[in-house]
């Protein structure tokens, strides 16, 4: 089989990719597959219609990448590919969205308000920020309403640091989202199709001395440590792997997806997002959670690969 693995691409995850790009590549390659790494650019229609592999490999990470956008094009190519459909890409990169579509369905997120640049310019700092701080408490979370890696992520603790903080979160986005904070355990669940049914890997708990697992201690390796499965009791782990495949299912992810989410004192889950293109990178979640499973990435994706191809 030949398989293409798009990485690279213009997004602010651009490295990240490349990482997760070449990381797939070697491994698949390892196991005897005919793979093309190619970094997403205006040749990428060119290259897919003449060369038109077996399968593709998304492995791009931001923009393009997880808005669905790239996998349109696979789609109007007739060109199977690893990952979630279009539509679907579309709903999940938009994390407001997300957000409503997970209350609707009863699963919990932590409340928010999305504050669109326009708004805030309109009626001011003074006057938006009190009510926000009023209805959500201190501290908040800051976040471009889409992105990934933590990128423009900000916790603020105090009301007096919150209009400086919007002004830099919206260099990230047009809209920012305004999280409540909630304390707790930091979880990821990857859910993977490589049988019958879509299945939850163990959940990956993620400990940072700061406390805030930003774009530099994701991407250094031993800056966070991994606990996997997650230091929990088993009833949460359970709920954990629940609301993973629940969400999975909600929002029409395929082949693969990795949902975010807070464990309160209390146990509660609480999710932050969904990940249509997870990280594959030597510290990433995904590939921590593969291998406490006792599997490897290139097992896992062969499998994807088949499914996306057969
Ligand atoms: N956005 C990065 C790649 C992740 O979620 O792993
Ligand atoms: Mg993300």
């Amino acid at each position: 089989r030949t398989v293409a693995v798009l990485a690279g691409g213009l997004s602010h995850e651009r490295e990240v990719s490349l990482r997760s790009g070449r990381r797939l590549a070697g491994a698949l390659r390892a196991n005897g597959v005919d793979v093309r790494e190619w970094d997403v650019d205006a040749r990428l229609l060119e290259r897919l219609s003449t060369d038109r592999p077996d399968a593709v490999a998304v492995a791009l990470h931001g923009g393009e990448g997880e808005n669905g956008a790239v996998q349109q094009v696979l789609e109007l190519l007739g060109i199977p590919f690893v990952g979630t459909p279009s539509g679907a890409c579309r709903r999940a990169w938009d994390k407001p969205s997300v957000k409503t579509e997970l209350v609707r369905a009863g699963l919990s997120t932590p409340d928010w308000v999305a504050l669109p640049h326009s708004t805030f310019r309109e009626l001011g700092a003074q006057g938006v920020l009190g009510a926000i701080v009023e209805r959500l408490g201190l501290p908040l979370v800051l976040k471009p309403d889409q992105g990934g890696s933590a990128l423009g992520v900000q916790v603020v603790r105090n009301a007096a640091d919150l209009p400086a903080a919007m002004v830099s979160c919206f260099a990230y986005a047009e809209t920012v989202l305004v999280e409540r904070f909630v304390a707790g355990t930091e979880v990821a669940v990857s859910v993977v199709h490589d049988g019958e049914e879509p299945r939850a890997l163990p959940p990956v708990e993620v400990e940072v001395p700061s406390g805030f697992y930003d774009y530099t201690s994701r991407y250094t390796p031993g800056a966070a440590t991994f606990h996997c499965p997650a230091r929990l009791p088993s009833d949460v782990l359970d709920a954990l792997a629940d609301t993973a495949l629940a969400a999975h299912r909600l929002l029409g992810m395929r082949d693969v997806s990795r949902t975010d989410a807070i464990v309160d004192a209390d146990g509660h889950v609480h999710v932050l997002e969904m990940n249509v293109s997870p990280g594959l990178t030597d510290t990433s979640l995904l590939p921590t959670a593969v291998a406490a499973d006792g599997s490897d990435l290139a097992t896992v994706y062969l499998a994807l690969v088949e499914r996306a191809a057969a």
